[in-house]
């Protein structure tokens, strides 16, 4: 399984880059607002920490616009992947930056239907929301293992990521139910490392070599 950090916070990945698991990076535009700078300023630094897939989102929900800021934003290196909206026109400016061979990240997935159509776009990746789906009650995880059913069924190449991952929870279920990549807060994926038996462990070995 893939970990992508989902943060557009360049000190959280400069850190979690040092412990050697983050494969790429998620932004959209909430996490882009929040550090107060430009896209193109954010994802320039980011490109130079991570030497993976970084999801870039487009603004403009009219596949022309979308294309052109597709063109800007590879411009900034051959890492970023155009992320786009689930919709008419993001679908439509899937399949041409797929058939131009530019990777691209389908977000905003709610559906098994949704995640078909941008499978049949080309998308190189669709991005299930399945914090938010649980949030109203609906079963996130379930529809991770549906897709997953899907894809399976037809051979699609589109990898699944799961995101608006809340907690470590998630990611163990997402890994189970075959999620290709899951991307994560920097606190969730910290977490990742945490158990108490670990911790215990580790204070009794010290103990016993005399270093405590
Ligand atoms: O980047 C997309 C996604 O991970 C957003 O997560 O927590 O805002 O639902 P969240």
């Amino acid at each position: 399984m893939e970990f992508f950090i989902d943060t557009g916070d360049i000190e959280e990945i400069k850190e979690a880059s040092k412990w050697g698991i983050v494969d790429g990076v998620t932004t959209n535009p909430s996490l882009i607002a929040k550090t107060g700078r430009s896209q193109h300023d954010v994802i320039h630094d980011i490109v130079k920490l991570i030497d993976g897939p970084i999801s870039a989102e487009v603004l403009s929900t009219d596949k022309d616009g979308m294309l052109k800021e597709a063109a800007s934003l590879s411009e900034i290196h051959p890492n970023v992947v155009i992320k786009l909206p689930l919709t008419i026109d993001g679908l439509a400016a899937c399949k041409e930056l797929s058939e131009k061979k530019i990777k691209t990240n389908v977000t905003l997935c709610f559906s098994v239907n949704q995640a078909l159509i941008a499978a049949k776009a080309g998308a190189t990746y669709i991005s299930p929301f399945i914090g938010r789906l649980d949030d109203v009650g609906h079963d996130g995880m379930g529809l991770i293992e549906e897709i997953r059913t899907v894809y399976d069924n037809y051979g699609y190449q589109t990898k699944i990521l799961a995101a608006s991952i809340r907690h470590a929870t998630h990611v163990r279920d997402a890994a189970i139910v075959g999620s290709d990549v899951g991307t994560m807060p920097y606190k969730v994926l910290k977490s990742l490392y945490g158990h108490p038996l670990t911790e215990k462990g580790l204070d009794q070995f010290l103990k016993d070599a005399g270093l405590q």
